[in-house]
Formats: structure tokens, C-alpha cells, sequence
């Protein structure tokens, strides 16, 4: 049987397979399987004589399940086997009309999803809605005889691969860090032994008191994934803060990316990545500290995009106005000397990324009073050389990951000092950016690298950082799988 390899391929081809790869959160090889078993799968369907256009209504459904109509009972059953469940615990508050356009992305991406309404929710919305757009019966009680006799709440538990609470209510996040059981949701919640996602969504007041801090912590504690909340315009007339739900899309990438770690799929599965992301602050005195213009978007799109291809992601961030990203453990610092703690303290990992901009030098003393202004004209800045956080893991034999990746921001002979940094830092990779004031990369959506690497220089097109994120994610993965045959 004949067989082809990814590098068998023209330039063009393979270009346009790792997007259609990075796309999906797959490694190069699993996308051509995917292409190859799907055309496969259309051909099996081709009546003889006709074209997959032509074939009977009957046949004509969507994604996987057609294929494994298609191929017959079995794959059919191994398709059913393969769909994975979520169990949607639907709290009471405004955002609970979200939820309704929640369910349906869920399902657009071939989930099977199940509903529970709390009393509050049902304030809100209807069983009806959510049970229609779920294509399953909603649960509303504890102590219904009849969901107990059909299915029961250990079952409702039990039968999910992931249980997202969304929104998630002050109340609701306050049962599940005490272990109540008093209603079907906070008992299915106590049953369960399978990963728990929380969408938070409250006014800003709820959000901040100390108790609901308190709750959140004792839930990351025990293992409970967190989304949002973002800040905006609460529903509440001139109130406005932390405490939106995060919105419907930011729920299915962490949905995605934690069906997929629990069931080890994607590119990066079983992975550990680190990635250093945005500014450092560098004090002055308590109030005035030296910074620069990143915004973390590069970053948080990195370890956002390996999160959603199953690896398991810290996120080291200097001081940003961006959300957390879904899925990934985030360590929140602010110096160069911080970040560096970080980054040793979260070593071992099979990857590390460094894209945050970290100050070069910092002032050598910071005052620990306000700085006065005086006779004596302005004060003079005494600085000193920042840790090179990409240089310390690089060389570091004993914890080095795998691949070490670094950024070059340039202004001038970009590709030049992108290649003396790639030597000097003894790092495998440089992504080489324009940070030129003109080119607008920096706090910028989009971005022009060069792949910087001992092999030779690769640029790539004009991109979203997050398409930026996405194909790096893929080269990554690529590159790991080429390193295990
Ligand atoms: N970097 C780092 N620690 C530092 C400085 C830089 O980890 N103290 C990392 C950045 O995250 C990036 C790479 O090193 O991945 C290059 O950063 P860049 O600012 O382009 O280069 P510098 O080393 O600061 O050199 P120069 O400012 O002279 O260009």
C-alpha cells in the first residue's frame, strides 16, 4: 500500500493544511487522516453512478454522524460511543438567557447536552426552551418521582463527561464550595466525580465580597475550572464591573479544552506548556514604576490556543487588562524578578514560550516613599539589568524543556537581531516581530512574524495574533510528534 508523508507535499499544500490543522487543534498527520477518512467516508456514500450531491435526503447529516450512518450500524453505535456529554446546570440570573445560545454552540459542535434548571433559573427561562434546543427533557427537582425513577440524580451525575454551571450564581458557587445537596443541581453537583467548569456571572458587589472570594478559592482548590468573569455593563441600571458571564464562545473553548484534556485528545494532550505573556512593572517607588507597551494579547493567545489543544498550560502574566484565559492555570505577577520566580517554580515542562515584553533594566533601589520633588532638579535613576528569564531556561541543563520558543521585538534588521538573539539566548525558536511604532504590534490584534530557527528563516503571512497563536500551537505539535518516532 502506497503511503505519503507531510513533507512529501508542496510548500502551498502543507501551508494550507497546518492552518486547517492549527484550525482544529491537531497535529499535521491527524488533519490528513481526518481529510483522507472523510473522503473516504463520501465516496462509501456515492450511490453507484451518482454524486454525494445526488444521494437520498435520508443520508444527507451532518459531520460524523453522516459518516457513520453512512458506514453502517457499527460505526454508527462506535460514533454514538464517541459524542461526549454535557451536563448543563442552569443558574439564576439574567445571564441565564445565554445559556439558551450556549446550548445551541454546544451542539453545533456535535455535543450532546442535557439541562438542569434551578428554581431562580426557571425565573428566567423556561424548562421548555432549554429542553427544545437541547433536544433532551430538562430536570428541574430533586424530588420529581418520575426523573428519580427514569434516571435519578446519582445517573444525571454520573452519565456527564463535564458539568458546566452556567451562569454561575453567588449562591450557587457558595453550595458547591459548603457541599450542599438541597436541590437537584447542588446534589447532581456533590454526586459527580467528573470535571466541574463554573461560568461566574454576578453584580460586581457579589463578585468582590469576601465571601464569594473565599468560595472561589476552596473551588480552584478542589479542581473546579473557572471562565470569566468579564467586566462590562452589569443589567442593573449605571452598574457596571466584574461579573458578566463570560461570553457563549469563551464557554465552549474551555468546554472544548477540558473534554478534550480529560479524554487525552488533541494536538498537545498530555503536554505541559508554560508561556510568559505581557508587560513586567519594574518599581520606582510605591507609586511610579517603569513599564512598556505590550498588552498580553500574543501571550494569552498562545496559551489559550495550546489549552485548546489539550495541553496542560501555566500562564505567567505581567500586569494586563485582558481576560483570563479559559483553561489555563494563571500565575499573576508583576517584576521581571516575579516572573522569573514563576516560570523556575512551574519547570518541568515539555514546552516554554517567553512573549512577554520584560523590562531590561529596572531602578536598582526602589524608594520605599513616594519620591518628592525638590530643589535638586529631577532625581537621577540608578538602573540595573533584569534576569533574562528565555537565557536562564535555555541554559538551564538540568530543567530545560524540550523546546524552548522566544519572541525577538525588533525595530530595525529585524531577521539580523532576531538571529543573534536565537544564538545568544540558546533558545530553539524566535518568533522575529516589527515592533515599530508604525507597524502597530504592540497593544495591536495583529501581527507579521518570521520563524526564526537553526533550519532557516520561514515568514509568515499578516495575521490575527490569535491565527499567529493557532500555527504556532501546530508547529509545536508537529515538531513533538516528529521528536517521538
Ligand atoms: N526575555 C526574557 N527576559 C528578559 C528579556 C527578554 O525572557 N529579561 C525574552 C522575551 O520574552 C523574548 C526574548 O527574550 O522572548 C527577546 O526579548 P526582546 O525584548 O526582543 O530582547 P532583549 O533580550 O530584551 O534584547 P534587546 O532589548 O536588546 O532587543
Amino acid at each position: 500500500m502506497a503511503s505519503i508523508t507531510i513533507r512529501q507535499l508542496d510548500e502551498g499544500l502543507k501551508r494550507r493544511l497546518r492552518l486547517r490543522a492549527a484550525r482544529n487543534g491537531r497535529s499535521m498527520e491527524d488533519e490528513a487522516r481526518t481529510i483522507l477518512r472523510h473522503a473516504a467516508s463520501l465516496d462509501e456514500r456515492i450511490e453507484p453512478g451518482g454524486t454525494p450531491e445526488t444521494r437520498a435526503p435520508h443520508t444527507a447529516r451532518r459531520g460524523s454522524s453522516a459518516t457513520a450512518h453512512a458506514l453502517g450500524p457499527a460505526a454508527e453505535h462506535a460514533d454514538a460511543a464517541r459524542t461526549k456529554r454535557i451536563l448543563l446546570i442552569i443558574g439564576g440570573g439574567i445571564a441565564a438567557y445565554k445559556a439558551l445560545d450556549l446550548i445551541r454552540r454546544l451542539k453545533e459542535r456535535e455535543l450532546a447536552v442535557r439541562c438542569i434548571l434551578t428554581k431562580a433559573a426557571q425565573e428566567f427561562i423556561t424548562p421548555l426552551s432549554a429542553a427544545a434546543l437541547s433536544g433532551e427533557r430538562a430536570f428541574t427537582d430533586l424530588f420529581d418521582p418520575q426523573t428519580e425513577f427514569d434516571i435519578g440524580h446519582i445517573r444525571l451525575a454520573r452519565e456527564a463527561d463535564l458539568i458546566v454551571l452556567a451562569p454561575a450564581t453567588a449562591d450557587l458557587i457558595a453550595k458547591l464550595a459548603g457541599g450542599h445537596a438541597d436541590d437537584l443541581a447542588s446534589a447532581v453537583l456533590l454526586a459527580t466525580d467528573r470535571p466541574v467548569l463554573v461560568a461566574p456571572a454576578m453584580n460586581p458587589r457579589m463578585w468582590e465580597h469576601k465571601a464569594t472570594r473565599r468560595n472561589l478559592v476552596q473551588l480552584i482548590a478542589d479542581g473546579v475550572a473557572v471562565v470569566g468573569p468579564n467586566s462590562g455593563e452589569m443589567a442593573e441600571a449605571s452598574e457596571a464591573g466584574i461579573g458578566r458571564m463570560a461570553e457563549p464562545l469563551e464557554i465552549v473553548a474551555a468546554v472544548l479544552s477540558l473534554i478534550g484534556r480529560a479524554a487525552g485528545e488533541g494536538a498537545l494532550a498530555g503536554k505541559r506548556v508554560i508561556v510568559t505573556s505581557g508587560p513586567t512593572h519594574e518599581p520606582i517607588d510605591p507609586v511610579r514604576y517603569i513599564a512598556n507597551r505590550s498588552s498580553g494579547k500574543q501571550g494569552h493567545s498562545l496559551a489559550a490556543a495550546a489549552a485548546a489543544a489539550g495541553a496542560e498550560v501555566t500562564l505567567v502574566s505581567g500586569p494586563v487588562h485582558l481576560p483570563d484565559p479559559p483553561g489555563v492555570k494563571i500565575i499573576k505577577v508583576a517584576s521581571a524578578q516575579d516572573m522569573l520566580a514563576a516560570v523556575m517554580n512551574a519547570l518541568p515542562a515539555d514546552v516554554a514560550v517567553f512573549a512577554a515584553a520584560v523590562a531590561d533594566w529596572r531602578p536598582a533601589k526602589a524608594q520605599l516613599n513616594k519620591i518628592k520633588k525638590g530643589p535638586g532638579g529631577a532625581p537621577k535613576l540608578a538602573l540595573t539589568e533584569n534576569p533574562d528569564i528565555l537565557a536562564t531556561v535555555a541554559h538551564n541543563t538540568k530543567r530545560r524543556p524540550h523546546l524552548v520558543i522566544g519572541f525577538a521585538a525588533e525595530t530595525d534588521h529585524i531577521i539580523e537581531h532576531a538571529k543573534a538573539k536565537l544564538a545568544r539566548k540558546g533558545c530553539d525558536w524566535i518568533l522575529a516581530n516589527d515592533v515599530s511604532a508604525e507597524s502597530g504590534v504592540m497593544g495591536g490584534d495583529r501581527n507579521t512574524v518570521h520563524l526564526v530557527t537553526a533550519q532557516g528563516v520561514e515568514s509568515w503571512p499578516p495575521q490575527s495574533k490569535e491565527d499567529v497563536a493557532r500555527g504556532l500551537v501546530a508547529r509545536i505539535a508537529e515538531t513533538l510528534a516528529g521528536a517521538k518516532r
